[in-house]
């Protein structure tokens, strides 16, 4: 019973409408219900069928009373054709039901599917950055693919165990209005069975966790290493990476093929136990029971009919409990994914910055045991360039992360002129926010659509003009489709600099204010550099936007109106070229050190 529960909440947490399961019951409730009244209606014409001469109800008794009297009140004579298109009618009626529930079920289970992978995606893009930083993608991937369709296979299975259980508990009761003592031998029975099964039952639990996990190790596996192979054979890997894959494929196999011993194991023991009790009844139902040869027939009949039905529940039960691991990591990923929401709190629409944006004792931590930014106060002004320089590792990018709200302060508050960032609407803040990250993401489609991803509605001549601006539009006009050449799955098919230069183009073409560059240069020759540098130059005195550019490079941010110097996580220094080279600091030294 607590499984039951703990399935049924399993499901209900993960998507599956609550009407579901009552309908899918009911279809499986009327099947039974016909075939049953069906099966019931042989009593009579057994009966009939022996004593074809008498056809008063008055003679007859029992169950084949019943049957006739019921007959006979809807005002159909008793004879052996009536009864028989009876019978006949009921079964084509159960078909109906059951063709309906056979339709019916494999459309839940691909809407429940269907719905389970867009509320994860939906969830896993609205999580938090550092959620999404920590999950390895072959986990998520996996989870998304072959745990939701398991999880799918779950929540059908357990629907069929649900019509089956009902199925045969329709069948005991007309056999126990038949010989309640019979019924409770068969009961005795089933129960014996289950208690020999439970071992199994226990086995195939574990055993399906175990299987959830070599699936999500293996996708693991693969989606890091088919990323690594350049590295893989600059490290003659090869064959140490084949034989890890070995060992993950190999413990997959090891849990697959245990899954289907137990499963065959309780097919086999299933099957036996319930001849054996045909035979007992059989041998006892004259002897001991004192039936009619009419109602040791129909008995055999409907005990034949239950014998596959209890065959599959079982088969079925354990396939549902063979699928819990996977239902468990769907249920919990979508849970984890939930609780990692990013926080998008704040109302206030940003129309972009007059005064400034202040740090004000701003601290942001990783990993418990360590800050990587520790009290930071600093002011940047708008209309400005302000260059963030520092050792590698001293939390540059993750400063700027703060901006857009990508990360969130642990200590301290960021004020976007009076206002607290978390109070200002996200959407409308990442929109003035034009963000070049350090490793640009590409997404493989078109130059076209890459520049223009997230700037809809933007003209062709636009699209140039932030090419042109970035340096990208020279060697995309030499493809031979031109703007309409797709990039490569994350920009395989485009140099370092080439895929710097078209993220560049994509932050320029943005109605942005504010401007970040993490290391925009990092990839570019000297000429493409000063080049974007003179861009960068433009957009701050033609269109007055706010420009915060990370740089490795310090010999070329000399022109910038402010030059932050963050060193272990702390501010260092903060001023312009001219007031930094006046006094020894990390600023002076390494432009000193690069002369
Ligand atoms: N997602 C992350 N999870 C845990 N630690 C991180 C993460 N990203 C960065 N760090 C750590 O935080 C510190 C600051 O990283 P950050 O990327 O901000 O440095 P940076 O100044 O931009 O360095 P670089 O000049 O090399 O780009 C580093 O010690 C880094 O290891
Ligand atoms: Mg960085």
């Amino acid at each position: 019973m607590e499984t039951i529960t703990k399935f049924y909440r399993s499901f209900k947490a993960i998507g599956l409408p609550s009407k579901t399961i009552p309908i899918v019951l009911l279809l499986y409730c009327f099947g039974t219900l016909f075939e049953s009244v069906g099966i019931g209606m042989l009593l009579p014409i057994f009966e009939i069928i022996n004593a074809p001469n008498d056809q008063n109800i008055a003679n007859y008794s029992g169950l084949s009373k019943t049957i006739m009297d019921a007959v006979a009140t809807i005002g159909i004579s008793i004879n052996l054709q009536n009864l028989l298109a009876i019978s006949f009618s009921l079964f084509l009626l159960r078909q109906i039901f059951i063709y309906t529930r056979l339709v019916y079920l494999p459309k839940t289970k691909g809407n429940f599917i269907k719905r389970i992978r867009d509320r994860a995606f939906s969830r896993y893009l609205k999580a938090d950055t550092t959620y999404q930083d920590s999950t390895p993608l072959g986990k998520i991937i996996n989870d998304l693919t072959t745990e939701v369709d398991r999880a799918g296979n779950a929540a059908i299975k357990y629907m069929v165990v649900g019509g089956q259980i009902l199925n045969a508990s329709i069948y005991i009761i007309i056999l126990t209005f038949m010989s309640a003592k019979i019924t409770l031998s068969v009961l005795l029975i089933i129960c014996f069975s289950t208690i020999i099964l439970r071992k199994l039952f226990k086995k195939v639990r574990s055993t399906s966790f175990l299987i959830s996990g070599a699936n999500r190790n293996l996708s693991t596996f693969l989606a890091e290493k088919i990323k690594s192979t350049r590295l893989i054979r600059l490290c003659s890997n090869e064959n140490l990476e084949t034989v890890k894959i070995e060992n993950q494929t190999g413990t997959q196999r090891d849990n697959i093929v245990n899954m289907q011993i137990f499963l065959a194991r309780t097919s086999v023991i299933i099957e036996p136990i319930f001849v054996l009790s045909v035979f007992v009844l059989l041998f006892t139902s004259k002897k001991f029971f004192g039936l009619s040869t009419g109602e040791t027939g129909l008995f055999i009949i409907i005990l034949l009919r239950i014998i596959p039905i209890i065959k599959e529940l079982v088969e079925n039960s354990q396939s549902v409990i063979a699928l819990y691991g996977s239902l468990n990591v769907v249920e919990t990923r979508l849970e984890e994914m939930n609780q990692a929401k990013e926080r998008r709190d704040g109302g206030k629409i940003f129309h972009g910055i007059r005064k400034s944006i202040e740090f004000k004792n701003v601290s942001f931590t990783y990993d418990k045991n360590r800050r990587t930014l520790k009290k930071i106060n600093v002011k940047i002004l708008p209309k400005q360039i302000t260059a963030v320089v520092g050792p590698t590792g001293s939390g540059k990018s993750t400063f700027v992360d703060l901006l857009p709200r990508l990360r969130e302060p642990d200590e301290g508050k960021i004020l976007f002129d009076d206002n607290i960032l978390s109070s200002l609407d996200i959407t409308t803040l990442r929109k003035k926010i034009a963000y070049a990250p350090q490793n640009p993401q590409i997404i493989n489609t078109t130059f076209l659509e890459y520049i223009a991803y997230g700037n809809k509605d933007k003209s062709m001549s636009s699209i140039e003009r932030s090419a042109r601006l970035s340096g990208a539009h020279e060697f995309i006009s030499k493809k031979p489709k031109g703007y309409k050449t797709f990039v490569g799955e994350d920009g395989g098919n485009l140099s370092g600099g080439q895929r710097q230069k078209i993220d560049l183009a994509r932050v320029l073409l943005r109605d942005a204010s504010i401007l970040i560059f993490d290391e925009p240069t990092s990839h570019l020759d000297l000429k493409s550099r000063e080049s974007f540098l003179k861009t960068l130059r433009k957009l701050k005195t033609k269109i007055s936007k706010t420009i915060i550019i990370i740089a490795h490079d310090i010999q070329k941010i000399s022109f910038v109106d402010k030059i932050i110097v963050i060193k272990n996580g702390k501010i260092a220094k903060i001023g312009s070229h001219k007031k930094l080279i006046q006094s020894k600091n990390w600023y002076s030294e390494t432009l000193k050190q690069n002369k």
